[in-house]
């Protein structure tokens, strides 16, 4: 049976094994998938040994996505611009780097929300991995405008202009405080606040009529971004619990070449937080 895991450390808590077991079900696929705990110091002998087992394919998390990147002898375009990895597939001709982050959350803003990206102001909170992963499928999707704000201005600014290419739109880069008076329709938290239970000290009034807040966290309740969003006047909360399912789809459709319907299995887990 073709095998696959996500590898991490931690790794028990992952919800991946089980939204791959139910993708494989749906779509009458043959694998399996497990939970598989690397040691810090030992992420290139875990996955050597998984290979040898027969291993086809891995999803990738914290702390090992830099390793991963660096690992793979080929990139997708959209790993090389987040310069991270989340997915590898493995061939007889190496190993394939891929990320599909970036697209589940757009999917899952567009498609699953069927909120619209493009044509609308867009800003992006934070200037980290999360943040840097979202920024080329954002541009593909075609917004007016692209605002990268983060707590540190100066990483905002490098990272737009990292994005910066000739005749595409430009990313503006700034600080929380310099986007006071700006209005946004897509507004996506990928900082790391929630995780301190805190939210981006952000300025008030940045939300137009019918803007989304979307958070790449989540939890059983509303995350202290979404708290603040909607007490600033966001007209649709949405939390990261859809990017996840969205970027395991994208993973499994890059292994297996089939597309898995998402809804029930987001349904599903949303009613087991
Ligand atoms: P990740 O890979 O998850 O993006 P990271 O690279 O450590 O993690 O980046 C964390 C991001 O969250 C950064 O943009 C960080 O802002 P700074 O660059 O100023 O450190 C942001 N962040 C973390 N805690 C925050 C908070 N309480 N308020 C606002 N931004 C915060």
């Amino acid at each position: 049976m073709d095998r696959y895991a996500v590898i991490g450390n931690p790794i028990a808590h992952s919800k991946s094994p089980r939204i791959h077991s139910l993708f494989a079900a749906q779509t009458g696929q043959t694998l399996s998938y497990e939970a598989l705990l690397a040691p810090l110091d030992g992420f290139a002998a875990t996955i050597a040994a998984f290979r040898a087992a027969g291993g086809r394919g891995l999803n990738v998390t914290v702390p090992f996505k830099l390793e991963a990147f660096d690992l793979a002898d080929r990139h997708t375009p959209r790993a090389l611009a987040a310069g991270a990895v989340n997915t590898l597939a493995f061939g007889p001709d190496g190993v394939l780097g891929d990320n599909t982050d970036g697209a589940g959350i757009l999917r899952d803003i567009t498609v699953t929300l069927g909120c619209p990206v493009a044509g609308r102001r867009t800003l992006l909170l934070g200037a980290g991995g999360a943040a840097r992963g979202t920024i080329l499928p954002l541009l593909e999707a075609g917004p007016a405008s692209l605002t990268i704000a983060n707590r540190t201005a100066s990483r905002a600014t490098e990272l737009a202009d990292e994005f910066a290419r000739a005749g595409t739109l430009r990313p503006q880069g700034c600080g929380f405080a310099e986007l006071a008076g700006q209005h946004f329709d897509v507004v996506i938290n990928a900082t790391s606040a929630s995780l301190s239970d805190a939210a981006p000290d952000l300025p008030a009034g940045l939300y137009a009529p019918g803007s989304l807040a979307y958070d790449m966290m989540y939890g059983k309740g509303d995350t202290p971004f979404l708290v603040q969003a909607r007490q600033q006047g966001a007209a649709r909360l949405a939390d990261g619990l859809g990017m996840l399912v969205e970027q395991a789809a994208e993973s499994f459709f890059l292994w297996r070449g089939v597309r898995p319907d998402t809804t029930a299995v987001l349904a599903g887990l949303r009613a087991a937080l």
